[in-house]
């Protein structure tokens, strides 16, 4: 068997609704995801020992159980019910670590996509988007990708036609040393907005309708009809994280700044921030237009179109 390479897409997230708090401690979430083209690479090599070792060119990440490509693996290998089989892994570590843009959980997808794949087992995506929601709320979204609803806990997908985003890209600011912490960010959320919280399914059920019809997936179905009537963005967890956390006071400021963009906003818990462009030109003009405060405040940045799938095997 041949060594195979897997790709692993980061997201962000256009739309992060927090409707209420849920029975099994999660919160009940109404999200618009969006994969985008910055992406890791995740090499497997099978190994006849039952060994399954990871390496990656980050040293900083940790490359035991605790990682969610060794966890997948061995959820995939025990749904197999093949406790022979073994994997030699390799990441090439591209997405920023803690940042928001679900770079562990497309790790994990893509472990689960490759190793099936790897392996021979020819489990159908549905049941691979199964293990997936066992890893995390974010994995299912990463394994398939492109433009999705995301309801529930953020497994409960839903593809959008988003034919209109094809162009599309964004611009994104993250310092290197700032991480934040998601259950910390849902955590802080609940203290300052539980009294807003939504209680009922019906609820709930209203909300999602209301963005399944909402502006914001019909400029993504249908273009950008004029400058300036792109709808905004909106995220819950920004209001909670922007406050507490300096750099994405200070990336947002940085955004804001600029002529073009259609929205600007946090992704996920943070602390990554973005604008969104009509194209992958002027997401790069900003780019550059920026540089110098990007470098004096010591952001890194990142300039990339929109991916219209999750992870992808090579070839
Ligand atoms: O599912 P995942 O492991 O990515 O979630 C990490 C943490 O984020 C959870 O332990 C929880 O604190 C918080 N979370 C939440 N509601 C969600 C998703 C995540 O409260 N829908």
């Amino acid at each position: 068997m041949a060594d195979l390479i897997v790709w692993a897409p980061a997201k962000v997230n256009l739309h992060l609704e927090v409707l209420g708090q849920r029975q099994d401690g999660f919160h009940e979430l109404a999200m618009l995801m969006q994969s985008i083209d910055l992406v890791d690479a995740l090499r497997l090599s099978p190994t006849a020992d039952g060994a399954l070792t990871l390496s990656c060119d980050d040293p900083g990440l940790p490359v035991d159980g605790d990682n969610l490509i060794v966890k997948a693996a061995a959820l995939l290998r025990s749904r197999a019910g093949l406790p022979e089989l073994g994997a030699r892994m390799h990441l090439q570590k591209r997405i920023p670590v803690g940042a928001g843009l679900a770079g562990g959980s497309s790790d994990g997808a893509a472990a689960l996509v490759g190793l099936n794949s790897l392996w021979g087992l020819g489990l159908p995506e549905a049941e691979l988007l199964e293990l997936a929601a066992r890893l995390g709320s974010d994995v299912p979204f990463c394994l398939a990708g492109g433009t999705q609803l995301c309801f529930g806990r953020g497994e409960r997908l839903e593809p959008q036609d988003a034919a209109g985003a094809a162009g599309l890209a964004v611009l994104l600011l993250k310092h290197p040393q700032a991480s934040v912490s998601t259950p910390w960010a849902y955590g802080r959320c609940r203290e300052l907005r539980q009294a807003s919280y939504l209680h009922s399914e019906a609820d709930f059920a209203q909300r999602r309708d209301a963005l399944r019809r909402s502006p914001l997936l019909l400029a993504l179905r249908e273009g950008v009809q004029a400058p300036g009537t792109f709808p905004p963005l909106r995220n819950d967890l920004q209001a909670v994280v922007e406050p507490e956390v300096a750099s994405v006071q200070a990336g947002l400021a940085l955004l804001r700044r600029l002529k073009q963009p259609l929205a600007v906003a946090m992704s996920g818990s943070g602390p990554t921030v973005f604008a969104l462009f009509e194209h992958l030109d002027q997401a790069l003009e900003a780019q550059a237009g920026l540089a110098a405060a990007i470098e004096s405040d010591g952001f890194a940045s990142w300039a990339c179109r929109l991916r219209g799938r999750g992870v992808s095997l090579e070839g």
